[in-house]
C-alpha cells in the first residue's frame, strides 16, 4: 500500500508576539490534526520586514509545497511573492495584503467594511458631535490603509466630528504606551480613541490611567479575541466601548491549503464576517466565545491522546511482529 503524500506547509508570520497572532497559529494547529499528511513549517518575522523577506526565501529553500503569509507591508513584499508565485509555489495571503495578482486566495476580514463599522457607531455614540484621536496601526500595512479608509469615509457624514490628532502607534501596545504619554495634550482635548486594534486602544487606556486624566475619555478598537485581557473582556469590564470582531482565519487558510495541493477548486477572495461588539451583545458574544474555547482545548487534548494512542500501538506492534519473527 502507498503512504499518503506528505505535503510541506509553510507559514510566514509577520509578527508571532500578540495574543492575536497566537490564535491564529492556534487555529492553524487545530485545523492540521485534521489533515495527518500536513506538516506546517512556521517562522515568526518579529515585526521586521527584512527578517520576513529572508525567512520567505529560507522556507522556499526547505521545498515547501505552498506558501502561507501575512506579510507585514504591503510594498516589500509585492516583488517577492511574485518570484515564489513564478516558481509554481501556491499562495496564500492571510489578513494583510500585497499589490499583486500572483496568489491563489486572499483570506481576511473586511477592513474597509470594518472601519465603516467603527466611523458609525463613534458618529452615533457621541451624537454627531464630538472630537476624536485616531492611532493609527502601521501605516504601511493593508489592514490600517483600509480601516482608515473606511472611518473616514463614514465620519464625512458626520460633519461636526472632527479627528484632531492622528497618531502611529505600528500595532503595538507598548509603541501606543510611548506615543500617547507625549499627547497628553491631543487626549485631552477628545471624546474618543479609535485605536486600529485593541492592544493599542488598551495601552492609550493605561496611559490615559496612569496620568489621572479626569474628563470622560472612551476607547473603540478592533480584534475583539475572546478570553482573558482582550477585547471582548475589556468590554465587560467598561475599559472599550466597543470592538469589532477580526477573525483570524488561521482555520480557513490551512483547509484552502489543503484544497488547493489536492486539487480542488478554491475561492479567490474569502472575506470573513465581522460584529459590533458593544455593551448591548457583549454577554451573549462572550457566553458562546468562552464555550468555543473550552470546546478548542478539549479537541486539542483528544489529539494528543490520540497521537499517544498511536505512538504506543506502533511499539507495541513493533514488539509483536518481533516476538512472531524470531
Ligand atoms: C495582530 C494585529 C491585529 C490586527 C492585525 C492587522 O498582529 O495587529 O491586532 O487586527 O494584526 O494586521
Amino acid at each position: 500500500r502507498t503512504q499518503p503524500e506528505i505535503y510541506k506547509i509553510g507559514f510566514s508570520q509577520c509578527t508571532g508576539g500578540d495574543e492575536w497572532r497566537k490564535t491564529m497559529l492556534n487555529d492553524m494547529k487545530r485545523e492540521l490534526t485534521f489533515h495527518p499528511n500536513y506538516t506546517l513549517l512556521y517562522e515568526d518575522a518579529g515585526n521586521s520586514t527584512a527578517r520576513q523577506i529572508s525567512q520567505v526565501q529560507s522556507l522556499v529553500d526547505q521545498g515547501i509545497d505552498l506558501l502561507i503569509i501575512s506579510p507585514n507591508e504591503t510594498t516589500p513584499f509585492t516583488k517577492v511573492i511574485e518570484a515564489v508565485f513564478k516558481k509554481g509555489i501556491p499562495v496564500i495571503l492571510l489578513d494583510r495584503k500585497i499589490k499583486t495578482e500572483s496568489y491563489n486566495a486572499y483570506i481576511g476580514g473586511d477592513n474597509v467594511e470594518i472601519g465603516r463599522l467603527a466611523g458609525t457607531f463613534i458618529g452615533n455614540y457621541l451624537k454627531g458631535r464630538g472630537r476624536v484621536v485616531e492611532v493609527w496601526g502601521l501605516p504601511s500595512s493593508s489592514p490600517a490603509q483600509e480601516r482608515h479608509r473606511g472611518f473616514r469615509e463614514e465620519l464625512r457624514k458626520f460633519p461636526n466630528i472632527r479627528v484632531v490628532k492622528e497618531l502611529n502607534g505600528q500595532w503595538e501596545r507598548d509603541t501606543v504606551r510611548h506615543v500617547v504619554a507625549s499627547e497628553l495634550k491631543a487626549l485631552k482635548e477628545a471624546d474618543v480613541l479609535f485605536a486600529h486594534n485593541d492592544v493599542m486602544a488598551l495601552g492609550a487606556s493605561e496611559v490615559w490611567k496612569q496620568n489621572g486624566l479626569q474628563h470622560q475619555l472612551d476607547f473603540v478598537g478592533i480584534d475583539a479575541l475572546p478570553g482573558p485581557n482582550a477585547g471582548m473582556q475589556a468590554i465587560t469590564n467598561g475599559v472599550l466601548r466597543a470592538s469589532f470582531l477580526y477573525p483570524t482565519g488561521g482555520e480557513e487558510a490551512i483547509e484552502t491549503a489543503t484544497r488547493v495541493l489536492e486539487g480542488k477548486s478554491v475561492k479567490r477572495e474569502q472575506i470573513l464576517n465581522s460584529i459590533q461588539v458593544d455593551a448591548s451583545n457583549i454577554r451573549a458574544l462572550k457566553a458562546q466565545s468562552d464555550k468555543l474555547l473550552a470546546q478548542q482545548v478539549d479537541i486539542e487534548r483528544q489529539s494528543q491522546r490520540i497521537d499517544k494512542l498511536t505512538e504506543t500501538y506502533t511499539s507495541q506492534k513493533n514488539t509483536l511482529y518481533f516476538t512472531l519473527a524470531s
